[in-house]
């Protein structure tokens, strides 16, 4: 290293002072220990940010004296990406001041685009000069350094997870199951088959376990719609005419096609249509398709009564809801 430090001597400028860690092995030992822990808590940072997505569960609260309630989980998450970036960057920055080769040199000056030699040998140069950074040398910082970059890289792959569940899981699990009331929506109330007329259509739920949180995922794959005919207008199979209810059937609102809410019933052709792409079902035949794109019928949820006459799912919806995209394997 000594060899390559020049004194420069230029009376325009101040004389060059060198570092300690230029000439004692020890100093250098010791920028070198600094560099790595600052990488390190840059690690630490990465930790906390993924930790506080992963674990600090969201509508935890934390009091702070000037901020009042703070959401934890973005506290904690702010708090480590701040940490991470601050001490990558303080860690960089200590290694070039105290360990990078501390030579000073004169360019002159020249035509902006350097002559094909000079470029090679730049590249030939930064090479060594890598080299001489000890990046091979130093495995301490570089074990580190890859440590800390690798963490930060992994932060947006956890972000996803704001994206919601995978497609493929929520579609094939909804709250739907065996025993679970219909409630209206909104409004929350169990339903009796009376409550409904025929020829009318409502939007129901199912009805929660005390203390569970309605999001607004489950509201998006829990809609059904329900709908009441008269018993004799169904043209069904022996099976799923045993699952309506004095001519009340249910179907998922997420239509088949491309997942929107289907929203049109009309009444007098017993139709549903998705007006996002015009596709059509025919309620009297289990929400056959009869037009549009959707490849598959709207699923059918089967119904019945409680011991006190309120509207319940007698099992899950048996086959995914939701567009059939998400069903094929390749
Ligand atoms: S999403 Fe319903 S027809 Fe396309």
């Amino acid at each position: 290293m000594s060899n390559e430090i020049s004194k420069f001597s230029d009376p325009g400028l101040p004389e060059h002072i060198h570092r300690k860690s230029d000439s004692d092995p020890m100093a250098e030992k010791r920028a070198e220990q600094q560099v790595a822990i600052l990488f390190l808590i840059s690690a630490l940072g990465t930790v906390l940010t993924i930790a506080s997505y992963i674990f600090i569960k969201q509508g935890t609260f934390v009091y702070l004296p000037i901020l009042g309630d703070v959401e934890a989980s973005q506290l904690f998450l702010g708090l480590g990406l701040t940490i991470s970036l601050i001490f990558i960057g303080f860690g960089a920055v200590q290694w070039a001041r105290r360990l990078m080769p501390d030579t000073e040199v004169i360019a002159e000056r020249h035509e902006f685009r350097s002559e094909e030699i000079d470029r090679k040998e730049f590249v030939e140069t930064i090479k060594e000069r890598a080299a001489t950074a000890g990046l091979g040398r130093r495995s301490l910082i570089k074990r580190s350094l890859g440590l800390a970059l690798g963490l930060i890289g992994l932060t947006p792959l956890v972000m996803l997870r704001d994206l919601g569940p995978l497609p493929k899981k929520a579609l094939n699990e909804t709250s739907w199951k065996s025993g679970t009331r219909l409630v209206t929506d909104p409004g929350n109330r169990p339903i009796r088959p009376e409550d409904l007329e025929v020829g009318s259509v409502a939007q129901v739920l199912p009805e929660l376990p005390e203390g569970t949180e309605r999001t607004l995922e489950n509201i998006g794959t829990d809609a059904v719609l329900l709908i009441r005919l008269r018993p004799t207008e169904f043209n069904l199979d022996a099976k799923r005419l045993s699952w309506t209810h004095n001519g009340i059937i249910a179907f998922s609102k997420i239509c088949s096609h491309m997942g929107c809410a289907v929203a049109l019933y009309e009444q007098q052709t017993k139709h549903l249509l998705c007006p996002c792409h015009q596709s059509t079902f025919d309620v009297t035949r289990a929400a056959k398709v009869i037009f549009g794109p959707a490849a598959r019928p709207l699923p059918q949820l089967a119904i019945s009564v409680d011991s006190q006459g309120y509207l319940v799912a007698t099992q899950g919806f048996t086959e995914p809801i939701g567009p059939s995209f998400w069903e094929r394997s390749s």
